[in-house]
C-alpha cells in the first residue's frame, strides 16, 4: 500500500475507545516551541505515545523542516495523528498538506477540531502558538483526537481530495 493508504482509521477507532494508546507525532518552530513543550508533557499525561520531532529549543528555525517529519509519520502510519505548533499554525498547514496521506487543519477552536475529523477525516492538527492559549490548544487537542469520522456522505468527499495528489 502507498502512503496514502497508512493511515488507518480502524487503528484511530479502537485507540479512541481506549483499548491502546494513541500515537501522536508533534513539532513546532521558534513561534510554536514553548506550547509544544507543555503540549508533549499533556499528552504523555493524558497517556499518549508521543514522538517529539523538536525543535529542543526557541532559536530561529523554519517550520517546513519541522512539518516535514511530523507529516511523514502520519503518512507512513507511525503514528495516528499528527500535531504541529508555529505562530499561527498556517506555515505548518500549508507545508504537512504537500505531503501524500496528510490532510493537515489549522484549528483555532474546538468547534472546527471536531467538524475536521467528523467530515474531513483530519490526520493532522496546526496550532497557533502565538494567538490561542494553552488551554484551548489542550482542549483542541482532546475534540481532534476523541472525535471519530462521520463516514456516510463524507467517504466519497474525503477519497475526492486524496485522489486530487498527483
Ligand atoms: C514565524 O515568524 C512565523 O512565520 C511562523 O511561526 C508561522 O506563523 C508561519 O505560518
Amino acid at each position: 500500500p502507498g502512503a496514502a493508504s497508512a493511515y488507518n482509521r480502524r487503528s484511530v477507532r479502537k485507540r479512541q475507545k481506549g483499548r491502546e494508546p494513541m500515537r501522536v507525532s508533534i513539532g513546532s518552530d521558534h513561534a510554536g516551541f514553548e506550547q509544544k513543550q507543555a503540549l508533549v508533557d499533556y499528552l504523555a499525561g493524558k497517556g499518549c505515545d508521543v514522538i517529539d520531532r523538536g525543535p529542543d529549543s526557541d532559536e530561529r528555525v523554519d517550520y517546513p523542516d519541522f512539518a516535514a517529519p511530523v507529516a511523514h509519520d502520519v503518512a507512513d502510519g507511525a503514528v495516528d495523528f499528527g500535531v504541529l505548533v508555529c505562530g499561527t499554525g498556517i506555515g505548518m498547514a500549508i507545508s504537512a498538506n504537500k505531503v501524500h496521506g496528510v490532510r493537515a487543519v489549522n484549528i483555532i477552536n474546538t468547534q472546527f477540531a471536531a467538524l475536521s475529523r467528523e467530515h474531513n477525516d483530519a490526520n493532522l492538527v496546526t496550532l497557533s502558538g502565538r494567538f490561542v492559549p494553552l488551554e484551548e490548544n489542550e482542549r483542541i487537542l482532546d475534540t481532534f483526537f476523541a472525535t471519530p469520522f462521520g463516514e456516510g456522505r463524507h467517504t466519497g468527499r474525503v477519497e475526492k481530495i486524496m485522489a486530487l495528489e498527483n
